[in-house]
């Protein structure tokens, strides 16, 4: 049987944490899990709900309502994320929800529900997952954990310019800001902040083409496939 491993990426919010790992998943046919997509899922519901983050009984009952569908699909190997039957795989990108994920994915109930999902995932192996806690956390078996970074302004003209392509109406500093914002509460948040796992490859891509980043890191794929 050809060998699988699990690959973790973590990093900074608006790195491309998501291209690569689409692109690593094509590559070597693996399942891509977008965990960040998972706490914009539980955000997108709270919001619809209008449920205040600081009711945790509510929240409780709300990820027990089973209204909220996080599956592989099989053709794709990608999520696809569902609210009451409803696929909202693009609306959970739109900045009310990016602007409220963060606090949401502070809550530990929200955490440890979507943890357990996830580890569910990566039992067969052959997964790659982003997030934020992936490598120290989730998946801290993972065979290769990459941590992302970029220029935060760097991060913010290019998430500017895919918004710009959706017609959002923002500004390149509300968007700027957002990115500096989630960038501390990530990384300060007290369960499973962001940081990076001691035996992580670093992965800066201020100054990186796109090709650049993704041979450099099926390198690495390979270098672990080997072993
Ligand atoms: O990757 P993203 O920007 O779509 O993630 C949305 C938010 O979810 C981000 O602000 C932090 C949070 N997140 C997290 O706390 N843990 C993860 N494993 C993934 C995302």
């Amino acid at each position: 049987m050809t060998k699988k491993i699990n690959i973790a990426i973590d990093g900074h919010s608006s790195c491309g944490k998501g291209t690569l790992a689409k692109y690593l998943a094509d590559q070597f046919e693996y399942c891509f899990i977008d965990t960040g997509a998972m706490y914009r899922a539980v955000t997108y519901a709270i919001h619809q709900e209008n449920i205040d983050l600081k009711d945790r009984d509510a929240i409780k009952t709300l990820l027990h309502t089973q209204n909220i569908s996080i599956e592989v699909v099989e053709n794709t190997h990608q999520l696809n994320i569902e609210y009451k039957g409803v696929n909202i795989n693009e609306a959970i990108r739109m900045p009310a929800i990016s602007n409220q994920v963060s606090q949401v994915s502070e809550i530990d109930i929200v955490r440890s529900y979507l943890v357990e999902i996830q580890q569910e995932m990566a039992l067969k192996k052959g997964v790659v997952m982003d997030g934020r806690d992936i490598g120290t956390h989730v998946i801290p078996d993972a065979e290769l954990k990459i941590f992302m970074t970029a220029d935060a302004k760097i991060r913010a003209q290019r998430r500017f310019d895919e918004l710009q392509k959706k017609d959002v109406n923002i500004t390149y500093d509300q968007v700027l800001e957002n990115i500096v914002f989630r960038d501390k509460t990530d990384s300060t948040r007290e369960i499973n902040p962001l940081i990076q796992a001691t035996d992580a490859k670093i992965l800066d891509n201020s100054e990186l083409k796109l090709e650049e980043q993704n041979y450099i890191a099926k390198q690495w794929v390979l270098e672990k496939l080997s072993q």
